[in-house]
């Protein structure tokens, strides 16, 4: 039998790419599957976790036991985070969130025979992350931390600058890591300082070692 060591948890977890739409049939997107995040609310919920699973567009079938709220853009994903976020314990942002959006959307298709090529004005989306970790209080809150140089500096500039427990960090250039594969290769950063190196794993074994982490971060903070 599996450990219910989640049990009275409610984890918050973010999975999945999202859209940021140009017009209505083009828009700007990245490769994330969903594997990670979809592997994170599974394995939670078989822990014994309530799970809450705002998700972006993915051809993943929802996780069975698990509270799934289907979104689009980051702006969505941002609603949706913050109407759950009261009732979360544990939050872990594993969706690739568009950094950039369109200024504006058409409301038609541009249509190529009107105008010369367009160019496309963006403006930031907004950081859901940083916006929990303002007002985390006992919530323990997890990053990824998805980069293709300088791993490590990256994560743990990330790690500080959003006021994260922890941060997975994972080199999406490497073979069998990040994007749409059914493994990740992670170093998990904490806040003390410490990093730790995982082999390449399945994203399910991924999920459990970083829940394992959590379990232990909270065990610490109640004999603190
Ligand atoms: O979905 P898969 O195909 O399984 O792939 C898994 C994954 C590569 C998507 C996953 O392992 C991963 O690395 N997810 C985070 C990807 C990412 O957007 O990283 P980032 O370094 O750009 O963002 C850092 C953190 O800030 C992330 O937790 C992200 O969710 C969050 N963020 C980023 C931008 C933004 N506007 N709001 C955010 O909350």
């Amino acid at each position: 039998l599996t450990s219910q060591d989640l049990a009275g948890e409610h984890l918050l977890v973010t999975a999945g790419p999202t859209r940021e739409r140009i017009d209505p049939v083009r828009y700007l997107s990245n490769d994330s599957s969903g594997l990670m995040g979809y592997a994170l609310a599974r394995a939670a919920r078989q822990r014994g976790a309530q799970v809450t699973l705002v998700s972006g567009p993915t051809a993943l079938p929802a996780p069975l036991g698990v509270n799934l709220r289907r979104v689009e853009s980051a702006a969505q994903m941002l609603d949706a985070v913050l109407a759950t976020l009261p009732a979360a314990t544990l939050v872990i942002k594993a969706a690739a969130v568009a950094d950039y959006r369109p200024c504006q959307m058409a409301a038609q298709k541009l249509k190529k025979q009107q105008m010369a090529a367009p160019s496309l004005a963006l403006e930031k989306t907004p950081d859901i992350l940083s916006q929990i970790a303002a007002c985390k209080g006992d919530r323990l809150v997890v990053g990824f931390a998805a980069e293709t140089e300088r791993l490590l500096e990256h994560a743990r500039d990330k790690l500080e600058r959003k006021g994260l427990d922890l941060i997975v960090a994972n080199d999406v250039t490497q073979a069998g890591a990040g994007f749409e594969c059914a493994t990740n290769i992670v170093q998990i950063l904490h806040a003390d300082g410490r990093c730790e190196a995982l082999p390449c794993l399945t994203k399910w074994a991924v999920a459990h070692a970083l829940l394992d982490r959590l379990v232990a971060l909270r065990c610490q903070r109640a004999v603190d």
